[in-house]
């Protein structure tokens, strides 16, 4: 799952444009995450933080530059796939719950995704919505329920198969403050019990100040802080 090094995450000298080259987001981007890190990719709006995030989680491919995640090239198609699939968890700022559906059943989704049997599924996401304080609203569908409930949901979609990396961008970012440190500090404290490195990106500086290490996003570089 990790290379060689026993890292999770190696990125080498990334560099990504849109815009046929027209903007230039990264522009020689290194990073290392070892196994349990819980790191902050902290910068303003427009930094670039979504697009690291992207390309480490195979949802988009860089222009040059060297990846391994969970010792798998998510500039290959087939790995991009598995990690998508089987390796990684991604919260995002808006949940991406499928509104209609239930907790239950948007948890289901990454377990019948990855191909897992339905009993394990079901266990895993009862224990889960048990950790985040929401087996009560196991039966409710996505829409019925408030900004933290969704993110939790959320966080244990992300959590659903077991990943040893987790990818968050801005998870906190639609929420009200207090809300937005009782989700953090939820995420932060499963990362820890089960040993998940978690690569958070955020413009807060409380939440970067609250992981283990930050790397400052600016002008296209990544600088350890
Ligand atoms: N698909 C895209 N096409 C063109 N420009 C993009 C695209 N995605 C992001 N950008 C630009 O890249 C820069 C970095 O964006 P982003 O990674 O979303 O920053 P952050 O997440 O730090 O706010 C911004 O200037 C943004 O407008
Ligand atoms: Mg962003």
């Amino acid at each position: 799952m990790s290379d060689v090094s026993g890292r999770l995450v190696s990125a080498r000298d990334v560099w990504k444009t849109y815009d046929r080259g027209r903007i230039s987001v990264l522009e020689g981007v290194s990073l290392d995450v070892a196994p349990g890190e819980v790191v902050a990719l902290w910068g303003a709006s427009g930094s670039g933080k979504s697009t690291l995030l992207h390309l480490l989680g195979g949802l988009d491919v860089p222009d040059r530059g060297e990846l391994s995640v969970c010792g798998l090239d998510p500039r290959v198609e087939t790995d991009r796939l598995a990690l998508r699939r089987s390796h990684l968890g991604f919260v995002f700022q808006l949940h991406n719950l499928i509104p209609d559906l239930t907790v239950t059943e948007n948890l289901r989704v990454p377990g019948l995704a990855a191909g897992r049997p339905t009993a394990e599924t079901e266990a895993r996401l009862r224990e889960l919505a048990e950790t985040v304080g929401l087996a009560h609203r196991l039966g409710h569908r996505i829409q019925d329920l408030s900004g933290g409930e969704r993110q939790r949901t959320a966080i244990c979609r992300a959590l659903m198969n077991r990943p040893r990396l987790l990818l968050a961008d801005e998870p906190t970012g639609s929420l009200d403050e207090k809300t937005g440190d009782t989700v953090f500090n939820l995420l932060k404290q499963l990362a820890e019990r089960d040993r998940i490195a978690v690569v958070l990106a955020t413009h807060e500086r409380r939440f970067a100040e609250a992981c283990h290490r930050i790397l400052r996003v600016r002008e296209g570089r990544l600088a350890e802080v």
